[in-house]
């Protein structure tokens, strides 16, 4: 071949060959004779029964990688598990050291980790060496931070111990950060599973981490298939799990975990809405789309899959897109000119292929650009799809945008949140007040607005829904590896009284109803019980609720979901209503608390009333944050309500226990659905009263009266519940958690101790933080 004069380059304007080397990377690799075993204990296991991995750009094998057996995972647990008190007592600022090295250290190593990781991985060299590993150095820099400052800022808070961690192959060395960095600054030791087609960046941390002065047994990496993953999961030696990857594995690891006691966080995946509209800059919106669905060969948790176009721009903007498509070019990953790379394995191209193939709706237009043979795929844009279509639904996982078109903002919020996911979403406007109207009404966790695809260490990213619960990044993220200082007590079940043999019956009947919508509802099934006091007084009945009333109630919530658009200052004025209704009962309420329990109630009145004191004062303070991230704009962290919250309550304060749910959650913005105590029920059901007197709008609080065990399965299992709570003092953790894993919903569950409902511990931020959701807008500025 002749190298072209320096006309003809000028005439064609083609891009030439810019490979990056990747001897070191092979080098390296042939350092440990092409075999891995595990980093346990700080060192290299010798290999064991191995599989390949390989660059899928090639189909060359890399190297062998060891299966982790059950007696792998076992030997990482325990030696996690022997350093962890060790690791924690070491402090903040003595962690801050080692973080601060390992993000030094990913620098220095930068470019033999952005080679490795193009070449297990597939992905352009251009995005593992300016996106993918500065990322990971911003992360342990960004966590050494919260390391130095977290005895200070969260003073009582505790390491969980030992976390067992699974992360997929789309971003294995940034994956590795964004688990690895909190739970260490947290002062947790940590098991880490990486995806089976990408282990070689995580092996090459976990020997480069020795140079770092960590500690041995404080970071272990056990290689493996799902089924050294599902071992590790269900190990009894681990405290905290957090799995990013598929949400059906992220099922399967939530009933996996049920009951068990370990602490959960699930990344999950999305097929999140990418919006754009007709005053829209559209060119930059183009750019964007590029990033949103070409970034990583589509193989992106939070790819802005999901093109919704105002209709008035939509031919144009498709023909610019299209146009985009064809220049786009797809090759070697290590080509510094490429702009999209492999596809990670022959089994992901099989999935998107036949996903693409088998679908007959729409019009399929696939980028006019060279595709190379072998485990790459054409950038594809299909048009014209219907909101029930499966593609519009399904996560494809691959360089395949599909488009629909809206015409007002309404239907735009519509279509967006049409969908089981809630992961991220993109909105394209010049309109700065049309998009701040959108960004809260969509349901996702992170919202980026005229831009897409940022992420950084200090601001929160995660889902609802269906991707999930638990944020990475920033305070929030390190919270999930932290636990509060709540004073707990084991649950003290208090049985009903039965019916006395000779009942004492005075006054008129009273049979308290379920309150449902802000009436008094009788239950479905027809049924009442008897309250006795402990004196054999019969102090009412109660309705025995049923699966339907929670759902009936369930949509009672759901139609009172305007409260969550109320503003903090008009909310906290209901709940100060509330408490000052109560305070004007409270000697009627102390009497009804010693029939029922025999024991005096006034101090618990007080208490209930200084608790909705403290959330009506809490309804416009707990604010939001607007987070350093290193660019020209805002990312703002917005505490938004979870949606409709389910709670068991607890006997040991019937009272109290309730209002100590009820308040934060309503503070929030929630609406409740509430199981008040078996065994006490009618200091709920006196409540009806207080709460019509007190301006709450209907349907806000819903109280459903009955069997806990009856109650918790429809209530957890329900689909259209965000977060379930148990502070019941029937054993329900396990059910409730079970149960949950249906639509993924956030829950909150006592596993046998209860908060001391008298505390001070037990009110505050842990329950606003379970009555909220994170979620991150960014706004960057700049014309
Ligand atoms: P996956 O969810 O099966 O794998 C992710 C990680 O989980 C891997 O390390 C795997 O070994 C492990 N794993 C698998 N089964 C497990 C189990 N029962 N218990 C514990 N760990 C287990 O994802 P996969 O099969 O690689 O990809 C399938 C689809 O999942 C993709 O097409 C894509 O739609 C989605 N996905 C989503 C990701 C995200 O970031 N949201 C990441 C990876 C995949």
């Amino acid at each position: 071949m002749t190298t072209p004069t320096i006309r003809e380059i000028f005439d064609s304007m083609a891009y030439g060959p810019a490979p990056e080397g990747h001897a070191e990377a092979l080098a390296w690799i042939g350092k440990h004779g092409g075999r891995f075993g595990h980093w346990i204990d700080g060192k290299f296991t010798k290999p064991g029964t191995t599989f390949a991995t390989k660059n899928p750009a090639t189909g060359a094998e890399l190297a062998q990688i060891t299966q982790g057996t059950a007696d792998d995972i076992d030997r990482a647990v325990t030696a996690a598990r022997k350093v962890q008190a060790k690791w924690a007592a070491l402090g903040g600022p003595g962690r801050a050291r080692v973080l601060y090295a390992l993000a030094r250290l990913v620098q220095k190593h930068a470019r033999l980790f952005a080679v490795l990781e193009t070449i297990d991985n597939g992905k352009p060299i251009r995005e593992s060496r300016d996106i993918d590993v500065p990322l990971v150095a911003r992360h342990f820099y960004y966590h050494a931070g919260l390391a130095q400052l977290l005895d200070s800022e969260l003073p009582g808070h505790k390491a969980l111990g030992v976390c067992g961690q699974v992360i997929p192959w789309n971003f294995p060395l940034l994956m590795l950060a964004w688990k690895v960095a909190p739970a260490l600054a947290a002062g947790n030791t940590v098991v880490l599973k990486p995806a089976e087609y990408t282990p070689l960046t995580a092996l090459l941390f976990a020997e480069i981490s020795r140079e770092a002065g960590l500690p041995k047994g404080v970071l272990n990496i056990v290689t493996g298939d799902g089924e050294t993953g599902a071992t590790l999961v269900a190990h009894p030696g681990v405290d905290k799990v957090a799995f990013t990857g598929s949400t059906s594995v992220g099922r399967r690891i939530r009933e996996a975990t049920a009951g068990s006691g370990k602490a959960l966080t699930l990344e999950l995946g999305g097929k999140s809405p990418y919006i754009v509209f007709d005053d829209a800059d559209l060119d930059s919106a183009v750019e964007g789309l590029v990033d949103a669905i070409w970034f990583n060969q589509g193989q992106v948790c939070c790819a802005g899959s999901r093109l919704l176009v105002q209709e008035s721009v939509a031919d144009r903007f498709h023909e610019k897109l299209k146009r985009r498509m064809d220049g786009l070019r797809i090759g070697d990953p290590l080509d510094k000119c490429i702009d999209v790379g492999a596809v990670v394995d022959p089994v992901q191209l099989a999935t998107i292929t036949q996903m693409v193939d088998s679908n007959t709706a729409g019009e399929t237009y696939r980028a006019n650009t060279p595709v190379p043979q072998g485990c790459f795929y054409p950038p594809t844009l299909i048009t014209g799809l219907g909101t029930a279509d499966r593609l519009m639904q399904e996560e494809i996982f691959g360089p395949v945008l599909v488009s629909m078109t809206f015409r007002t903002p309404s239907e735009a919020v519509e279509l967006a949140n049409n969908t089981r996911y809630g992961l991220a979403a993109t909105v394209w406007t010049e309109n700065v007040n049309l998009a701040l109207d959108m960004a809260p009404k969509l349901k996702a966790g992170v919202v980026w607005v005229n831009a897409t695809n940022l992420f950084d260490a200090a601001a929160g990213f995660g889902g609802i829904r269906e991707s999930g619960f638990g944020r990475e990044g920033g305070w929030e993220g390190l919270l999930a590896y932290l636990k509060a200082p709540l004073l707990t007590k084991p649950v003290k079940t208090t049985p009903a009284m039965a019916a006395p043999a000779d009942p004492e019956v005075t006054g008129i009947d009273r049979t308290a109803k379920l309150y449902v919508g802000g009436k008094q509802a009788r239950p479905d099934g027809g049924y009442s019980q008897a309250i006795w006091s402990p004196k054999g007084k019969l102090l009412g009945h109660v309705g025995l609720g049923n699966r339907k009333d929670i759902r009936n109630a369930v949509e009672a919530a759901h139609a009172a979901r305007g409260w969550g658009k109320a503003t903090g200052h008009n909310r906290a004025q209901v709940i100060y209503y509330i408490a000052e209704n109560l305070a004007a009962r409270g000697p009627e309420f102390a009497a009804r608390l010693r029939d029922l329990t025999g024991k005096p109630g006034e101090a618990e009145v007080d208490a209930a009333v200084n608790r909705l004191f403290t959330y009506a004062a809490w309804a416009d303070k707990f604010d939001g944050a607007a987070k350093s991230v290193p660019m020209r704009g805002v990312a703002l962290a917005m505490n938004e309500p979870v949606g409709v919250i389910g709670a068991l309550c607890p006997d040991e304060a019937p009272l109290l226990g309730l209002v100590s749910l009820m308040a934060p959650a309503i503070a929030m913005g929630n609406a409740v659905v509430l199981v008040p105590s078996e065994t006490f029920p009618l200091a709920a059901t006196d409540l009806y009263q207080v709460l019509d007197t007190s301006d709450l709008p209907g349907g806000v609080v819903n109280i459903v009266t009955g069997s806990h065990s009856e109650l918790a399965k429809p209530l957890a299992g329900h689909m259209d519940v965000d977060a379930v709570w148990t502070f019941s003092s029937t054993p329900l953790s396990a059910l409730v958690e079970k149960e949950s894993a249906a639509n993924l919903k956030r829950t909150w569950v006592n596993n046998g101790r209860n908060p001391d409902w008298f505390s001070p511990s037990a009110e505050g931020r842990a329950f606003l933080r379970a009555a909220t959701e994170v979620k991150t807008i960014w706004v960057p500025y700049g014309e």
